[in-house]
């Protein structure tokens, strides 16, 4: 992806958070110039995987594949294995019509996925095979504490305020329901790694490549290698 497209998109995501009454905390506002002049102090936003995550997963074509994501908290997989460990994560996300995010599950991360207002999310679901091809049996779900049965290739359609509950193992994309404009997504979810808990069904980029064409306006959190000084540090020190 370009960068003044991954910027315009910063925009547009933050208007659309406005209109939303959802706001992102401090750190989403810190210029790569501040970001140069950090130190060991925010770590944890680094180790945590934590801020802005725009990606076109390697489809070239945003609109059509691609997710606009934004990790608000998160802990660690290490601390899976701590009795109090940081097990949680959040990350708010904002899917437009027709837009793909492309059929994957996850290894360990369990996630309940929220629409949390505009339009309508539709979900298609699979259960996994242990060679993680695509089961034929219907799948159950759980959707705001009602249990839901659909058909192997099924769709749940969560309208604002309904949410489903995705266990790790569950082959799922998402799309934003045609007329029924972008929509505002929650995800609460146990820990996420985003380098090695994926497991996408077709080989996508999880990450864009980045063409510098302009400067960037805030960072993705793939870009704090290249701005903060303390990364390698923070990343030998988490253990990571
Ligand atoms: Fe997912």
């Amino acid at each position: 992806m370009k960068r003044s497209e991954i910027n315009q998109i910063m925009k547009d995501s933050l208007r659309f958070m406005q209109k939303m009454n959802f706001y992102l905390p401090p750190f989403a506002f810190w210029s790569p110039a501040e970001w140069k002049r950090k130190g060991p102090e925010c770590r944890e936003i680094v180790t945590q995987q934590m801020g802005w995550d725009i990606t076109d997963f390697g489809s070239g074509d945003f609109k059509r594949i691609g997710l606009f994501l934004f990790t608000i908290r998160n802990g660690t997989i290490s601390e899976l294995s701590k009795i109090n460990g940081k097990v949680y994560a959040e990350k708010i996300l904002i899917v437009q019509e027709n837009q793909i995010t492309p059929t994957h599950f996850h290894f360990q991360k369990m996630e309940d996925i929220i629409n949390r207002g505009g339009g309508e999310l539709v979900i298609r679901l699979w259960n996994s095979t242990p060679h993680e091809k695509l089961a034929k049996s219907n799948v159950t779900v759980s959707c705001d504490g009602v249990n839901t049965t659909v058909k192997a290739g099924g769709t749940v359609v969560l309208k604002p305020g309904a949410s489903i509950c995705l266990p790790s193992h569950l082959y799922h994309e998402f799309w934003g329901k045609k007329g029924a404009g972008p929509i505002l997504v929650g995800e609460v979810s146990r820990v996420n790694d985003d380098h090695i808990d994926n497991r996408f069904y077709k080989t996508v980029g999880r990450f864009s490549t980045v063409e510098e064409d302009e400067a960037p306006l805030y960072l993705l959190y793939n870009d704090y290698k290249n701005h903060y000084a303390f990364y390698q540090s923070a990343l030998d020190q988490s253990g990571i």
